[in-house]
């Protein structure tokens, strides 16, 4: 018999992704499968969704139309992740081709309702005593691993407590076997994964437990074998002086740091509860410039969000400019279900944030072109992961940089010093020195 072929999209998040490698370990520890790119080979269908805007959710509906027509008659479609958590029985009422619906926080069912028609899976209660790591890992240089899962915070815009659920920290020592496991077998970097990374250790299921991010961040360091340690998402409310200056001085702890703005206007800061003003966020970027001043930061920025003023958008203009954010991840609102923003008076014109977004999008290209050009001839470590067409290899440098090398396979898996010799907006060329 022929091994079964799965087909996997998946949207959204690197939380997402990790999820994505844990239902493919779930099913292969059913049957075997492969995975597959094309459509009409694949027995089973997995739209791994995201729900954070508006745009992917109408996508699905035209998505699961295109299956429809191009899959193998007999093949199952799944929706799984934070669009099937949120509309959940609504899918298949909609589309009764949608074979199961598989919630964000339900991944690790996947093997036992495959076969159950019409399945739908959406609970939010889980607890950290039967947490177990999806075995399977797309690249074997890097490994990501969940270290909480679900968010404690209510910021006004946002549907991801409605769809991952309540925060759960997982126990330290379950994610230190976890790293160890992944860098036995040949992970020489991690992603810690969390909604609220450095909120970690406020809500172990077992009282007995304490630790903070920073000491977790700590323990894990321990870990012979272990080189690069990234972690994403933090939270600029939680960015104390003892976790900056972790951070800054742990040579493992890479120097690439993501801290989401969201809006740089301290009322709209306040309308979307999220705890902190311009000052402090300004104040903490400071900080790690001055403490790591090799470091990158890159954020999230929200532009038309109910009541931002012009005056509102030039103080979110005005922390780009004095941050100069290496990257930058920009949306204009959406209004979401199950949050308190898509009821508030007073929403934007779309032209309006259309606009913003245009003018904060083409300011920062300027930023990030100088920042790019001033790295010609710089010298960064590379970690080699993946191997390219044309006898080229990539790999990120410890800040977070994309490069290219001329190379072949005895390049993967290797931390080596590369100068660079051609810079562009997304990505540096360079050779090994
Ligand atoms: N509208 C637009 N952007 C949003 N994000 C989250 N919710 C919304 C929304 N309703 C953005 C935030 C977050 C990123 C993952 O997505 O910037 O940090
Ligand atoms: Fe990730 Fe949020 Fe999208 Fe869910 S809604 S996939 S948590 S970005």
């Amino acid at each position: 018999m022929s091994v079964k072929k799965l087909y996997i999209e998946t949207l959204g998040c690197a939380m997402n992704v990790r999820d994505s490698e844990h239902m493919i370990a779930e099913l292969n520890q059913k049957e075997p499968y492969e995975l597959t790119n094309e459509l009409s080979d694949a027995d089973l269908i997995i739209i791994n969704t995201c729900s954070v805007r508006e745009k992917p959710v109408s996508k699905l509906f035209s998505e699961i139309g295109v299956f429809n027509k191009y899959k193998k008659k007999s093949a199952k479609i799944g929706v799984t992740g934070c669009t099937a958590s949120h509309l959940g029985q609504d899918i298949i009422k909609r589309a009764p081709s949608v074979d199961f619906v598989l919630g964000a926080r339900n991944v690790s069912k996947l093997s036992k309702i495959i076969d159950v028609k019409h399945a739908v899976e959406v609970d939010l209660d889980y607890d950290d005593s039967s947490y177990t790591f999806g075995e399977y890992r797309t690249n074997p240089f890097k490994a990501m691993v969940n270290i909480s899962m679900g968010c404690d915070k209510s910021c006004t815009y946002c549907i991801v407590p409605a769809t991952r659920g309540d925060e759960v920290s997982i126990p330290s020592d379950l994610i230190v076997q976890e790293i160890t496991k992944a860098v036995s077998s040949g992970a020489k970097e991690i992603m810690l994964l969390g909604q609220n990374v450095n909120n970690y250790g406020k809500h172990f299921t077992n009282s007995e437990e304490k630790c903070n991010f920073t000491k977790l961040l700590q323990k894990i360091s321990k870990i012979d074998g272990l080189e690069r340690i990234r972690f994403t998402s933090p939270h600029p409310l939680h960015m104390d002086d003892e976790f900056l200056n972790e951070f800054a001085s742990n040579p493992k702890i890479c120097k690439q740091i993501h801290i989401p703005l969201q809006s740089g206007s301290t009322k709209l800061l306040k309308d979307m509860k999220r705890g902190y003003t311009k000052e402090w966020f300004l104040n903490r970027c400071a900080k790690v410039r001055k403490l790591a001043p090799e470091a990158t930061i890159s954020t999230d920025i929200i532009v038309g969000f109910p009541n931002e003023s012009d005056d509102d958008f030039e103080d979110t203009m005005d922390v780009l400019e004095q941050v100069r954010f290496e990257q930058l991840f920009s949306f204009k609102y959406s209004p979401r279900p199950h949050t308190t923003a898509a009821k508030f008076d007073n929403q934007i014109p779309k032209e309006i944030a259309s606009a913003r977004l245009t003018r904060l999008q083409k300011r920062h290209t300027q930023i990030i072109d100088e920042v790019m050009d001033a790295q010609m001839d710089k010298v960064h470590s590379v970690y080699f992961d993946e191997l390219k067409s044309g006898s080229r290899v990539s790999g990120r440098s410890d800040d977070g940089k994309l490069f290219f090398v001329e190379g072949s396979e005895e390049l993967l898996g290797q931390i080596l010093p590369v100068r660079v010799t051609k810079t562009s907006r997304g990505a540096l060329d360079g050779v090994v020195i």
